[in-house]
Parts: C-alpha cells; structure tokens; sequence
C-alpha cells in the first residue's frame, strides 16, 4: 500500500501546491490534508509540519516519520507533546544549502564592502565615497557550524577568494573543500581572534542558545562582521548593540532574530551597521522539497535512515 502523507505546512491555502507537487514528483506517495474534516488523520503514515500546536503533536504518535519543511527542528522538540519514538527528519537537498551559500555570499560580500553605509546614503540622498580596499583574500571567514548546510556555505565563500576556517564540536578536523575545519570548544578563542566575518549557522540546542553573548563577541576580531543565519535565540542582542556601538563590531546581517516578527520597536530596524531579513534565507522551492521529502519517506520506506533524522542525544 502506498504509504500516506498528511499535510499540514504552510497551512490549509498551501495543500493544493503541495498535493500537485507530490502528484507530479512522487505518484507512489498518498497525500491527505491535515485540514479536511473528512480525513481520518490515523490513517496517515508520515507527516509535513512546519510549527505545531500541543494537540497536533499528539495526534502525530502513531506515524512512521514527521518531516519538517525546516531545517531547524527546535520548534517541534521543545513542546512537551513531541513523540520522541516518531522519526522526525529535518529539510535539507541540494537546493536548501545553495540558497544558503548565495545568501551568506551576499551578506558576507555586502559587510566586507559596507553596504548597509550606501543603502543609507542612497535613502537619504547623499553622495559621498565610502571606500573599502580590503579584498575578499584578506578576509578571514569562520562558519560555526560545519553540517550539510555549513559545509556547503563554508566551500562557497572558499570558491569566492575569502580565507575560510569552519568549526564544529564534534567530528574531523582538518582541510576540506578548501576550508580549515577546527572541532572542539578549546580551539574557539584562537580562532575567534583571528576572524574578521563571523557565519553562524548552528542548530539551537540547549548547548548553544545564548553562545553569541558578549564575551563571545567581545573575543572576535577587532572589526569583525557577523552573519546569523541560524537562530534569533543563539545572539543575544543587547551584546552585539553593544559591540557596535563600542566598535567592536563593525556590522551584521540577521536573518533571524530573537522574536519572530520582529517587534515594531526593535532598536535592530534603523541601526545604522545592521542589515534585517525576515528568516528568509534559504527555503528551497516547493518541487525541489517535495523531491527531497519523497526520498525520505521511500529511504524510511525501505528500513534505512535519513542523513538529517533528529538524534536526541545531539540535539538536532
Ligand atoms: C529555517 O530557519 C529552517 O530551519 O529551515
């Protein structure tokens, strides 16, 4: 029988986009609404999710595996009613670390040129030279975070000219890619004081909410710009006002932030050294995540495990 997938994300004006998609990329998958009050939502073998209620977790505890349109799960696991004997699997394919890659290159390319200065000059009419000699290849990116998507970042800033080192907690050091790859909690103040544009793309775990504080901040170079493309609650906010307002910093690009839309009185929307994108970062198109998704479920289908299954014991 083929196994049956119920949707629920993006809500209920999104079900016909992705029940066509999965028609034309996956015929062997069966998909329900998770909205239709004439579904039987046992019936369904694996869930689509984005965020959840309570109650829509504990009505997940019978199925094969909850696929999350995300690449962060933090959500979902932090709600009690998560049922942690269900396979939950995290977004990932090709296109998802691409986007992230031209993302990262953009704000990376638009920090070591300043261009937050000309988007203000050009708003408030003013001509006036703003220039920057410093090259990419004399620039010094650190990545924190080294997974399917940091590696991914990480190699296209190599490709693009700047001096790449990455890091992550556990797992090979070494070169890869054309990137230094340093692992372990000890090796981060050295590296730190030699980084000029900090990428953060680490999952929120309890290890790491809060990691970007202003010790953390205060140990990177003099100068320095920083990228957060992982999640609002690793930064905490009032250190990078104060780092940028010490000069410590120099700018940053958010593309996530602490609360989710940000508040209409956020000091981060008319800093002057800050550049504000709404979460946007990297979602890949609907046909490249149904592709993805429909491998995951064929992959659990058959008895193997996912490349981006959740493990509790990691913490993502
Ligand atoms: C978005 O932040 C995601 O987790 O994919």
């Amino acid at each position: 029988m083929a196994p049956r997938l119920i949707v629920s994300a993006d809500g209920a004006e999104a079900f016909e986009g992705w029940r066509a998609s999965f028609a034309r990329h996956a015929p062997d998958i069966a998909i329900l609404s998770w909205f239709d009050p004439d579904t039987k939502r046992e019936d369904a073998d694996y869930a689509l999710v984005w965020e959840c209620s309570d109650d829509d977790l504990r009505a997940m505890h019978h199925l094969r595996g909850i696929l999350c349109t995300g690449a962060g799960v933090n959500h979902l696991i932090a709600s009690p009613d998560f049922p942690h004997h269900v396979k939950l699997v995290r977004m990932g394919g090709g296109e998802t670390g691409a986007l992230m890659a031209d993302y990262v290159l953009w704000a990376s390319i638009g920090l070591l040129r300043d261009a937050r200065t000309w988007a203000l000059q050009q708003s408030g009419h003013v001509w006036a030279r703003n220039l920057v000699s410093r090259t990419s290849s004399q620039t010094h990116v650190t990545v924190l975070g080294y997974g399917q998507i940091g590696a991914v970042v990480a190699q296209s800033l190599a490709r693009a000219g700047f001096v790449v080192s990455a890091w992550r907690r556990s797992g090979e050091s070494g070169r890869d890619g054309g990137v230094d790859v340093h692992v372990g909690r000890e090796v981060l103040p050295d590296l730190l004081a030699r980084t000029d544009l900090l990428v953060n793309l680490l999952p929120s775990t309890p290890q790491t909410r809060g990691l970007l504080d202003g010790a953390f901040l205060s140990g990177l170079k003099p100068g320095a710009g920083l990228v957060n493309v992982g999640r609002g609650d690793h930064l905490v906010e009032s250190a990078l006002l104060d780092a940028l307002e010490r000069g410590h910093l120099s700018g940053a690009v958010l593309d996530v932030q602490a609360q989710e839309p940000l508040g209409p009185d956020s000091p981060l929307w008319d800093h002057p050294k800050i550049t504000l994108t709404p979460h946007i970062a990297s979602e890949a198109s609907r046909e490249a995540q149904v592709i993805y998704l429909a491998e995951v479920i064929r992959q659990i289908e058959r008895g193997e495990s996912p490349a981006l299954l959740y493990d509790r014991a990691r913490g993502y």
